[in-house]
């Protein structure tokens, strides 16, 4: 912890006593023990923040530390194959925060010398970083005076000033920054952007509040009025479509077949199995691969869920004659044991394990 914090906490802000009251409360209640804010250096808070995006504390916690005992600092994580990284990431999804922290890292030794930048314009012209990112780096790691706006904060502040509207709504977002501005205070910016984050995860949560025991309650315009469950409004739902692809666990000799992806597009360069549509022939893709097909099994279906979509995946298990080398199928792989430095996409690592069990 940073400073005195029962002193900075009464001294912290003129205007109103939002910061105020945060803090004091942050000093008693927050969470100081998190594994990047041991040190916080920029480096570390960059990595959690961007791992935290999409993820829960919780589940980022054991990533975060082999991800940081393995890529120590910045030129690390730049000199790594991006492989590599990929497969540290196998887990936690959504792959272009993995690919986008790499491609960073070798930036920020082009433009910096390996240094992680102190100015707020290069921090956010990184890949990956935009304004909320930028502003946890620099006041978590630094204690720069920058306001943030995650979820959580999104939430707190919609709460307190009663902004109608939902997260991504142009209005919205453009109301609660200036709220964010407004509140974040001069001294202990770190802790308050913390702060505000702990708040929204242990206090102001979604779903049955525990506004008995919030630090802003008596300055809460929904608490007030007994509305605070109607903010933030829900964005209008829209139903996501489905996509169905066949998956095709090809092996021979106790070994399956894995595809390297292409760099972009969904799992871009992770390892996968070969798949096909639901109307295509996938006897003739095997065929295509130089594979004599021995024995068909159905596998359970799969559902993984993406951001825009969710994928319906049939597995099928094919017993194949390999006497012929593979053909036309990319980066190829005749797979076996363990994944250990292998990226490879979350309902893949499934199937693969279901083989192993069954
Ligand atoms: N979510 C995003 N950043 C976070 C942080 N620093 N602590 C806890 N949850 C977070």
């Amino acid at each position: 912890m940073k400073g005195n914090p029962r002193l900075d906490a009464a001294q912290v802000d003129h205007r109103d006593n939002f910061a105020a009251r945060l803090l004091a409360w942050f000093d008693q209640h927050g969470r100081h023990d998190l594994p990047w804010q041991h040190p916080a250096t920029p480096y570390r808070v960059w990595v959690s923040e961007i791992m935290l995006q999409q993820t829960q504390v919780s589940v980022v916690i054991p990533y975060f530390e082999r991800f940081i005992a393995r890529f120590p600092d910045v030129r690390a994580l730049a000199v790594a194959e991006l492989d590599e990284v990929l497969a540290l990431w196998a887990g936690l999804g959504y792959y272009a925060r993995a690919r986008n922290l790499h491609r960073a890292a070798r930036l920020i030794v082009e433009r910096h010398g390996g240094e992680f930048p102190h100015a707020f314009d290069d921090v956010a012209a990184l890949p990956g970083i935009g304004r909320s990112t930028a502003g946890a780096i620099l006041s978590l790691g630094l204690g720069q005076r920058h306001p943030i706006l995650d979820g959580n904060c999104k939430r707190v502040l919609a709460r307190v000033h009663s902004v109608p509207g939902w997260p991504g709504q142009a209005a919205f977002e453009r109301r609660l920054w200036a709220c964010a501005e407004q509140h974040t205070p001069a001294q202990r910016c770190g802790d308050f952007n913390q702060a505000m984050m702990d708040l929204g995860a242990t206090v102001c949560t979604r779903a049955r509040p525990a506004c008995q025991r919030c630090p802003l309650s008596a300055l809460c315009s929904a608490y007030q009025r007994g509305e605070v469950e109607c903010y933030p409004q829900p964005r209008p739902q829209r139903r996501l479509p489905v996509r169905r692809v066949r998956m095709l666990l090809l092996q021979a000799d106790g070994k399956v077949l894995l595809l390297r992806r292409p760099p972009i597009g969904i799992w871009g360069g992770l390892w996968s199995l070969p798949e096909c549509g639901m109307e295509e022939d996938w006897r003739a893709q095997v065929a295509r691969y130089g594979l004599a097909i021995k024995a068909v099994e159905r596998l359970p279906e799969l559902r993984h869920t993406f951001s825009h979509f969710y994928l319906h995946i049939e597995p099928l298990r094919v017993e194949v004659e390999a006497d012929r080398a593979v053909m036309d199928a990319g980066e190829a792989v005749w797979h076996n044991g363990p994944l250990h430095g292998r990226g490879v996409a979350a309902p893949v690592a499934r199937l693969l394990a279901s083989l192993d069990d069954s």
